[in-house]
């Protein structure tokens, strides 16, 4: 008898941050527009070959370039969803800015021959370009290599939708 309140109690609690969630106006902002449309650049000349240019990657269906062939064609998506992955915001929801911005890092300095171009700078413009592309809003306050906000925190809407 002595559980059973507490129980509810929780239960009140967990919907009361429910509803305060969902009544949030406006996301935090954790990245810049000029630094999204300089990450927007970087994409365009070093990632959409592969990614493609709407940051939805590839299913292996069609005609795979040959440069593609070794993944069987199949890349995964950087924002939305193709039929070969889980959708983006599926996978990096819950994950970090931060988490993130390590994996592009890791992703973009994997690929023969390493650009040395692409900076640490390039990686965070790169990184606010993606965050862009998946709903997230730019602000005033730049991405720093120690931001690290829950990306669907950030990006609620195309999260509650996919
Ligand atoms: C030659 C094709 C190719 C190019 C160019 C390329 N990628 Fe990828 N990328 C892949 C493949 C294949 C994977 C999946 C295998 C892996 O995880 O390494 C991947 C994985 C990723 C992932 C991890 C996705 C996930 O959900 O875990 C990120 C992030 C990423 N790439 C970002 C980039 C960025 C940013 C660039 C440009 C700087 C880039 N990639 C350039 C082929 C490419």
């Amino acid at each position: 008898m002595m559980k059973k309140p507490l129980v509810t109690a929780a239960a009140i609690a967990g919907c009361g941050f429910f509803v305060l969630t969902g009544q949030q106006a406006a996301p935090p902002a954790v990245y810049t527009a000029a630094q999204a449309a300089a990450g927007r650049a970087a994409y365009q000349s070093s990632c959409a070959k592969c990614h493609t240019d709407t940051l939805m990657g590839r299913n292996g269906t069609g005609e795979v370039p040959e440069f593609l062939r070794v993944y069987g064609g199949k890349i995964p998506p950087l924002a939305g969803a193709n039929s070969a992955f889980a959708p983006f915001m599926t996978k990096w929801g819950a994950r970090t800015t931060k988490a993130l911005y390590r994996r592009i890092q890791e992703a973009a300095g994997g690929f023969p021959p390493p650009d040395r171009r692409l900076d640490e700078e390039l990686y965070l413009n790169l990184t606010a370009y993606i965050l862009q592309a998946n709903g997230a809003r730019p602000g005033t306050q730049a991405l720093t290599t120690s931001t690290a906000v829950e990306i669907r925190s950030i990006a609620p809407t195309l999260t509650d939708t996919q």
